[in-house]
C-alpha cells in the first residue's frame, strides 16, 4: 500500500499490533473510493440521459424496485460484516499479550507518565523497550481517566484509577516513538506526553542496569516484605499448604470457582479487589473473614504485592 496511505499515517513501527489496523483502514478506504466514483460516475449518467427533454416529456410513476432494493442492501451489510470480523480478529489480538511478553508498569497522573521496570527502576515521561520482543504495559492511573496512545504502533487503552489496564506492542527496530494522553484530563492533558525509545536487547539491558533503583528495592523484594509486615501471610501460605485463605502460591493465572459458583482466572485487577474488597468474590471451600486493606496499602503496594505473588509459581 505504501506511498498511498503515508499521508493519513505515520511509519508503522509496530506490525504485530498494527498490520490488521492498517489494512481494514485501507480496505475500509478503497471500498468508499470505489462506492463514491460509481455514485457519482451514475448520478452524472442518469442526469444526462433522463434529463427533461420537452415540455410533454412526462415522469413514470416508479413506487419501487426490489430487485435493485436488495442489491443495495445486502452489499453494505457484506461489506460491514467484512469490517466487523476482520477489526474483531484485530482486536482480539490487541487484547491477548504473547505470554513472553516484557513486563513495564505504567502509572499515569495530572500531566504525566511514570515507567517502573521489575528491578525497581522508574522513569518519568519516557520508557526504554527492547526491540524485536513484545512488550506488555500494565497501567494504571494515580487520579483520572487517561488514555495510553502511541500512533506508530496503533494502539490506545484507556488508563484508569482504581483499576489494571493492559496494552501490548512489538517495536521491530531502534527508534523513539511518540505518546499521547487522548483522554481529556484537565489542563495539561496535551502537554501529557512521552516518548517510547526502543533499543537492541543488549543495549536496553545495558541501559536498564545503569538506571537508579533508589534502593528500595525491585518490587518483587517490596512485595515479598509487604505480605509479612502486613499479616497477608498469618492466612495465606506460600507454599501451597491449607491455612483460612486460598494460597498465594500458583494463584495468578489460577482458574478459581467462587462460592456462587462462577469461574474466573486470578489476574492484576481480581488480586487487587480481593484486598480492597475481600468479600467481594470468595473462593468456594472458604469462609468471608478478610478485613479490606482500603487505606492500608497504597496503589504502589499492591501493585507490589501482585509483583510477589506473580512469582509464586506452582
Ligand atoms: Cu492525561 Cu489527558
Amino acid at each position: 500500500m505504501g506511498s498511498l496511505f503515508d499521508f493519513m499515517l505515520p511509519e508503522l513501527e509496530s506490525p504485530l499490533t498494527g498490520a490488521s489496523t492498517d489494512a481494514v483502514m485501507a480496505f475500509i478506504h478503497i471500498v468508499s473510493f470505489i462506492i463514491l466514483a460509481g455514485v457519482t460516475i451514475a448520478l452524472i449518467y442518469f442526469a444526462i440521459k433522463y434529463k427533461r427533454k420537452s415540455e410533454d416529456d412526462e415522469t413514470p410513476l416508479i413506487t419501487h424496485n426490489n430487485k435493485l432494493e436488495i442489491t443495495w442492501s445486502v452489499i453494505p451489510l457484506l461489506l460491514v460484516f467484512i469490517v466487523f470480523g476482520w477489526g474483531y480478529k484485530g482486536w482480539l489480538n490487541l487484547q491477548t499479550p504473547p505470554d513472553n511478553a516484557y513486563e513495564i508498569h505504567v502509572s499515569a497522573y495530572k500531566w504525566g507518565w511514570t515507567f517502573s521496570y521489575e528491578n525497581g527502576a522508574q522513569i518519568g515521561n519516557e520508557v526504554h523497550v527492547p526491540a524485536g520482543r513484545p512488550v506488555k504495559l500494565v497501567m494504571q492511573s494515580q487520579d483520572v481517566l487517561h488514555s495510553f496512545f502511541v500512533p506508530d504502533y496503533r494502539i490506545k487503552q484507556d488508563v484508569l484509577p482504581n483499576r489494571y489496564t493492559t496494552v501490548w506492542f512489538q517495536a521491530e527496530e531502534e527508534g523513539e516513538s511518540q505518546v499521547f494522553c487522548t483522554e481529556y484530563c484537565g489542563t495539561s492533558h496535551s502537554d501529557m506526553l512521552a516518548t517510547v525509545v526502543a533499543h537492541t536487547q543488549e543495549d536496553f539491558e545495558a541501559w536498564l542496569d545503569e538506571q537508579n533503583t533508589g534502593g528500595g528495592g525491585t518490587p518483587v523484594e517490596r512485595g515479598e516484605s509487604l505480605v509479612s509486615i502486613q499479616g497477608c501471610v498469618t492466612c495465606h501460605s506460600v507454599d501451597g499448604s491449607q491455612k483460612i485463605g486460598p494460597s498465594f502460591q500458583g494463584l495468578f493465572g489460577r482458574e478459581e470457582t467462587m462460592t456462587n459458583g462462577t469461574t474466573l482466572t486470578a489476574d492484576e485487577n481480581y488480586i487487587r479487589e480481593s484486598i480492597l474488597n475481600p468479600s467481594a468474590k470468595i473462593v468456594e471451600g472458604y469462609q468471608n473473614q478478610m478485613v479490606s486493606y482500603e487505606g492500608r496499602l497504597s496503589d504502589d503496594d499492591i501493585s507490589d504485592i501482585i509483583e510477589y505473588i506473580k512469582t509464586l509459581e506452582d
